[in-house]
């Protein structure tokens, strides 16, 4: 009998690993939310629908466009009303193996995130959760749609339906099986350039790159899903920051009142924890597909691969805040280039 089990083990998990990507791990689901069919079908619906914005006009598909690997190429992200926001929009493919979301981790799922976006006066601007039910329910094809995936009456659909299924669209969008992950897991030795073998080789060594940017034994994130200030974006808080952190120091409520939203964004994973070392730190992204998600940076500050390597060159913009794994490299410019091969050998929209 035990030994019956064990096959069964073996035979499950090797379904499991057939089901992921080359170079991906297997994504995990949250018990509550298992996927199927007919809710990701729904999800990828309300993903799309700009019926649920306040001025009709934008849909999470708006910022988190299908063919820049669900971002929109702009600095930062334009939501109704044509207002801006004080982030850049980042790529969703993927965004299922993070272990929290938001640029500062302030979800803790996929399914908690969905309702930020939502409610957010500059995104898709709708006043509360029940003005979300409200549009939904007067919608005949939603509301049958939701009964049939979540076996609820009509009457009884809450945002958490909303969210779950949003989420569980989300853990479609996965991409793995770049050049690179057959060059380095599949042992295609021409699937990349000679430029990117050596690309991937600084950024294993000389660039340092690898210490955040994580590749494991069988399988890379580029993400170890930590904070890290890099040294973008503080020069905007350059003239605030010293009362700031005075008013930290010595435990007191910091007075922002005075900052633009744009300088209140560059707090970073301190927004989270309220805990200084945490100023400006922003969360590790994974690097697939990042030659599509220009430009880059949690302020879009950088427009290019060239200029994004060019800043962790130099060691990042000096503060006292950057982390100590951000040092000037002295790359030459072919190694510069090199990189910038390698970063492209991420791409894969499978
Ligand atoms: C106006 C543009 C805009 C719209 C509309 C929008 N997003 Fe985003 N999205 C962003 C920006 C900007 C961020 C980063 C914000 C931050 O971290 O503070 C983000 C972050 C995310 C993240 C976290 C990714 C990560 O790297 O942590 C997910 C997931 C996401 N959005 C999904 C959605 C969903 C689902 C919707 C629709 C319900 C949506 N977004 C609507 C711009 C947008
Ligand atoms: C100390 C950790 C750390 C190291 C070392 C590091 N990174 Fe990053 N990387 C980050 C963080 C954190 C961000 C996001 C910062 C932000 O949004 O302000 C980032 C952002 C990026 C981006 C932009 C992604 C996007 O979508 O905006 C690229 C590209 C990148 N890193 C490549 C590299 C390369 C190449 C190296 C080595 C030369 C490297 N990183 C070294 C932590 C690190």
């Amino acid at each position: 009998m035990r030994f019956v089990l064990f096959l069964l083990v073996l035979v499950i998990s090797a379904t499991a690993m057939a089901d992921s990507l080359l170079g991906l791990p297997v994504l995990s689901i949250p018990d509550d939310n298992p996927q199927t069919e007919a809710k990701i079908a729904l999800g990828r619906q309300l993903f799309n629908d700009k019926r649920l914005s306040a001025d009709g006009a934008i849909s999470c598909a708006s910022c988190h466009q299908a063919d820049k690997a669900f971002s929109d190429g702009l600095p930062l992200a334009k939501g109704i009303n044509g207002q801006l926001g004080t982030r850049n929009t980042p790529a969703v493919q993927n965004a299922a193996y993070y272990q929290s979301q938001f640029l500062d981790g302030r979800a803790a799922s996929l399914e908690q995130q969905a309702l930020g976006p939502l409610l957010n006066p500059i995104e898709h601007g709708l006043k509360d959760p029940q003005a979300i039910i409200d549009i939904l329910q007067n919608e005949p094809d939603y509301s049958a749609a939701f009964s049939r995936v979540f076996a609820i009456q009509s009457g009884e659909l809450t945002v958490m339906h909303v969210q779950k299924a949003i989420a569980s669209f989300e853990r479609t969008l996965i991409s793995g099986n770049s050049a690179f992950d057959r060059y380095h897991f599949a042992m295609e030795q021409t699937a990349i350039s000679a430029g990117a073998v050596r690309g991937s080789r600084i950024f294993r060594r000389k660039g340092n790159c690898l210490t955040c940017h994580e590749i494991s034994m069988k399988t890379a994130l580029f993400t170890d899903n930590r904070f890290y200030n890099i040294g973008v974006g503080m020069r905007n808080i350059k003239p605030v920051i010293e009362a700031w952190k005075q008013a930290v120091r010595q435990h007191q409520p910091p007075d922002t009142s005075s900052w633009s939203d744009a300088q209140r964004a560059e707090l970073g994973r301190y927004s989270v924890t309220g805990r200084l070392e945490d100023i400006g730190k922003f969360k590790t992204p994974i690097l697939r597909n990042v030659a599509l998600t220009a430009p880059y940076m949690h302020d879009g500050s950088l427009q290019t691969l060239e200029q994004v390597i060019d800043h962790y060159d130099k060691g990042g913009e000096g503060n006292e805040f950057v982390d100590a794994k951000i040092f000037p490299l002295h790359l030459t410019e072919q190694e510069k280039s090199d990189l910038v091969e390698f970063l492209k050998s991420l791409t894969s929209l499978d």
